[in-house]
């Protein structure tokens, strides 16, 4: 089915924890995709999104939810039924990006770095669980995003108090060990990776404040690697993503530990696409403007496995 020349929905805003920042980047990929030249309109994503594209459907659809019910394959699910082409990746990979236990026992799977971690629940035993990860971690709700409900903890009272305030977020609560960095984090567009981007944040890690609060947190591109070392970080950035079948683009978040091994964090399916966020700028030093960009992404929308004859 060939969209280009028809009308393209941009799908933001929901009902997940990160609701403000989408209507951001939605409004901005609009924008952008209008100074492209795509007759691109807005859709703040509410409980009739299904009958409003069933009632008027696009010629495809820009995916620009993040969190739950935008980035986690449900949408691209429902979108696979629909017939509608979408951006970024399907069903199974948007899913398992959205899921941090998941991508770390696939990452381990397929010999692919990442930090040494643990599932927490309310029978754990918090110093052995600590011990066993270098009395250092990073605790985390695993399909969350935003650092939303993350905390460190350096004693079992920590664990068990970090463990109790992810869970308000997901049943499921990993920690992983502590990371000393720097981080760094790699947008992927098609099969390339951008320039990577160094982050230096003024706080502890980068939370919620540091991601779109503070204006202290420094990003920096080029990234200040030596060539070969930021080509074997988009390596292991484009592993990562193949890894779960990632398609069209998405951003890699990896952290060096205390001695300087690459360590994966997460895919991010739906990153932020604001005109301060982390995938335009990348874009930007690879002398793509905001616009060519969104045109790159919406150029590969698709759908995966086409239900219906002519979709
Ligand atoms: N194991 C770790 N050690 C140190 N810092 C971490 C660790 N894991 C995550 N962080 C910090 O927390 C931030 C958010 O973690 P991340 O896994 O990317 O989740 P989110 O989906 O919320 O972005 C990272 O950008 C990093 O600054
Ligand atoms: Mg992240």
């Amino acid at each position: 089915m060939d969209w280009r020349g028809g009308r393209v929905a941009v799908l933001c805003g929901g009902w997940s924890a990160e609701r403000e920042i989408s209507l951001k980047s939605g409004a901005a990929v609009r924008d952008g995709l209008c100074a492209a030249g795509v007759d691109a309109y807005l859709i703040d994503a509410g409980a009739d999104l299904l009958a409003q594209l069933i009632a008027a459907p696009p010629a495809a659809a820009f995916i620009a939810l993040h969190g739950r019910g935008g980035e986690d394959g449900t949408l691209q699910g429902a979108l696979e039924w629909l017939g509608i082409p979408y951006t970024g990746s399907g069903v199974k990979a948007a899913a398992l990006a959205m899921d941090k236990l998941r991508c770390k026992q696939l990452w381990q799977g397929a010999g692919l770095p990442t930090a040494a971690f643990a599932t927490l629940a309310a029978d754990t035993h918090w110093a052995q669980a600590l011990a066993a990860l270098g009395g250092d971690v990073m605790v985390k709700p695993a399909r969350e995003g935003s650092s939303l409900g993350m905390a460190r903890a350096r004693s079992a009272a920590e664990l068990e108090a970090a463990w109790r305030a992810a869970a308000a977020y997901d049943d499921c609560v990993i920690a992983e060990s502590w990371l000393a960095g720097p981080e760094y984090t790699v947008a992927i567009l098609g099969d390339r990776a951008l320039p990577a981007i160094r982050l230096e944040v003024a706080g502890e890690f980068y939370d919620y404040e540091a991601k779109y609060l503070r204006d202290d947190t420094r990003y920096h591109c080029p990234c200040g690697l030596p060539a070969a070392a930021e080509a074997e970080l988009q390596r292991i950035a484009l592993a990562a993503f193949a890894s779960l079948e990632g398609r069209g683009w998405g951003r890699v978040d990896v952290m060096a530990d205390g001695r300087g091994q690459w360590r994966l964090l997460e895919v991010n399916a739906v990153p932020g696409m604001t005109d301060h966020s982390l995938v335009p700028m990348a874009a930007k030093a690879a002398g793509l403007t905001f616009s060519e960009l969104v045109e790159a992404i919406l150029a590969q929308a698709r759908c995966e496995r086409p239900l219906r004859a002519g979709s």
